[in-house]
């Protein structure tokens, strides 16, 4: 029988403990932190997350604010309202929300956040930080896995981790993480040019699939025993909820779980981990200076 991991009770549990901080942070007339996204478009996907993040805010005490621009906004204006952001005093940490319009360069983006305001973790110099062990702020997916894993004692030393997707949001931090001192993974990243994918996989103790391919690990690419963590979350139509969509994982989770011994749920696995890594990134932005 395998043992479901429930991110959504674990990120319950972290976001009481940032609640806690931040009731401590008032009683000694400290700034309440503050997180700022921005959101360009209106793609339901980036509109969900980015709701999420603003109740998640509530949630704790943190002060939140949303800046909207139209799926028009040149980069110039995009540029001038985040360099804003990195004066503005009262804005400890603040995100914007990609994927971005196709005339705008997501990394001339990305690169334009103070390091110091990065609670994505996706600027290069944290990138460069984690990747050398040097604390900072890790990217909120990633971060997200490893607390899990480490709440629930997955073993990691010497496994064998196959890490599906090379995104530099999710696979290729992970990657790294997992193979840094402490949680001594050896780590296989494999990708969509990737020989002999299924064979790799079935060799791994665990499975971190971030692909974005609904239902992609099958039960017959699984070693009995094994780990299983889905990262993945395309949305498709369904008349069973009511926002008009459900989550779908890259996982079959159905055929796949009876031969884990721990898997993630979609939803309810990796999702809420990510949104409470992003406070946990505001929280460090807010009271580390
Ligand atoms: N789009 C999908 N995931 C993320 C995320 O974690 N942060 C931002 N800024 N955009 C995303």
């Amino acid at each position: 029988m395998y043992t479901l991991i429930d991110g959504k009770k674990v990120a319950g549990e972290i976001k009481q403990e940032i609640a806690k901080e931040v009731l401590k942070l008032k009683s000694e007339g400290k700034k309440i932190p503050h997180l700022a996204a921005i959101l360009v478009g209106n793609d339901g996907s980036s509109e969900s997350y980015v709701a999420n993040k603003v109740k998640d805010c509530k949630e704790v005490g943190f002060k939140s604010t949303l800046i909207r621009f139209d799926n028009t906004i040149s980069e110039a204006l995009l540029l001038q309202k985040i360099f804003e952001l990195n004066a503005d005093k009262d804005v400890d940490g603040f995100i914007v929300q990609l994927p971005l319009p196709s005339h705008i360069s997501e990394y001339g983006v990305i690169e334009a956040i103070d390091p110091a305001k990065d609670a994505d973790g996706f600027h290069p110099v944290n990138i460069g930080r984690m990747m050398v062990g040097l604390p900072g702020y890790l990217p909120a997916t990633p971060f997200g896995i490893v607390e899990l894993i480490k709440r629930y004692n997955i073993n990691t030393s010497g496994s064998h981790c196959v890490v599906i997707g090379r995104s530099n949001i999710v696979g290729r931090p992970v990657s790294i993480l997992l193979s840094q001192k402490g949680l001594d993974a050896t780590v296989t990243l494999v990708h969509s040019r990737t020989r002999n994918i299924k064979d790799i996989v079935r060799s791994a103790d665990i499975i971190i699939a971030a692909l974005g391919s609904p239902g992609f690990v099958t039960a017959e690419m699984v070693k009995e025993g094994a780990v299983v963590i889905d990262v993945g979350t395309t949305r498709v139509l369904s008349n069973e909820t009511k926002s008009g969509y459900r989550l779908v994982g890259d996982v079959d989770f159905e055929n796949v779980a009876p031969k884990c011994s721990y898997i993630t749920p979609v939803p309810g696995g990796v999702g809420p981990m990510t949104r409470v890594s992003l406070l946990r990134n505001t929280l460090l932005a807010a009271t580390k200076s």
